[in-house]
């Protein structure tokens, strides 16, 4: 197919967009990053790029702690405001009126309204230009019971998580086109996901 080029861009795409909580001298905070990405299973890490201009990138540094808070549809302007607005100008938490849960692992914060919270110890920080890269360990896992059944299988399709692509949000969609492996199944339709 015909291409039309373009320099070096930072295109990758969808990628997610997350709440990154944050707390410091009894302050919370809460930023919304979309530079986020799984780097190693086990153990279990996640990096996430940050500009040093951020109140976000003061707070993590100084506590090498931090949760990631996944987004549901419901949360979208939330989402939103949080990546255009300091803590540093308003209390993002309050103005929103978030509930937090207690940190586990981490003495952080979760937004009790996102479906799934990942803790966070940072391991290292990697300056790469405009941004730094957080790489660091997710110790503690917190889901919302209603997507977990009975076989501690965590159900994220009912999570109602949305992604970013190129400027916008898009929420994802309810059912799976595929699952992992289903193409060199024996039956080609086992694993189709209706
Ligand atoms: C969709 C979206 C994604 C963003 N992703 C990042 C990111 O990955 N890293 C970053 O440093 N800033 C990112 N930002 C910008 C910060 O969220 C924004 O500057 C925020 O106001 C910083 O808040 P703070 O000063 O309270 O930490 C993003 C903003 C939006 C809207």
């Amino acid at each position: 197919m015909p291409k039309v080029t373009f320099k070096g861009g930072a295109l990758l795409n969808p990628v997610p967009a997350v709440l990154i909580t944050s707390k410091k001298d009894d302050f919370v905070n809460v930023f919304t990053a979309a530079w986020v990405g799984t780097i190693c299973t086990k153990p279990p890490m996640v990096s996430v790029s940050i500009r040093p201009e951020r109140l976000s990138y003061e707070m993590i540094k100084s506590t090498g702690q931090f949760t990631i808070n996944l987004t549901s549809s419901k949360l979208v302007r939330v989402l939103d405001f949080c990546g255009v607005r300091s803590g540093r100008d308003v209390d993002k938490i309050k103005k929103f009126g978030l509930s937090l849960d207690e940190g586990i692992e981490v003495d952080v914060p979760s937004i009790g309204e996102c479906p799934v919270a990942l803790e966070c110890r940072v391991k290292e920080i990697i300056p790469l230009g405009s941004h730094d890269m957080f790489i660091a360990e997710v110790v503690q896992v917190k889901v919302e019971e209603r997507l977990v059944d009975s076989n501690g299988k965590i159900h994220f399709d009912k999570a109602g998580l949305v992604c970013y692509s190129h400027g916008e949000y898009f929420p994802l969609a309810e059912s799976a086109i595929g699952k992992f492996g289903y193409s060199v199944q024996k039956n080609k339709n086992k694993g189709r996901i209706k």
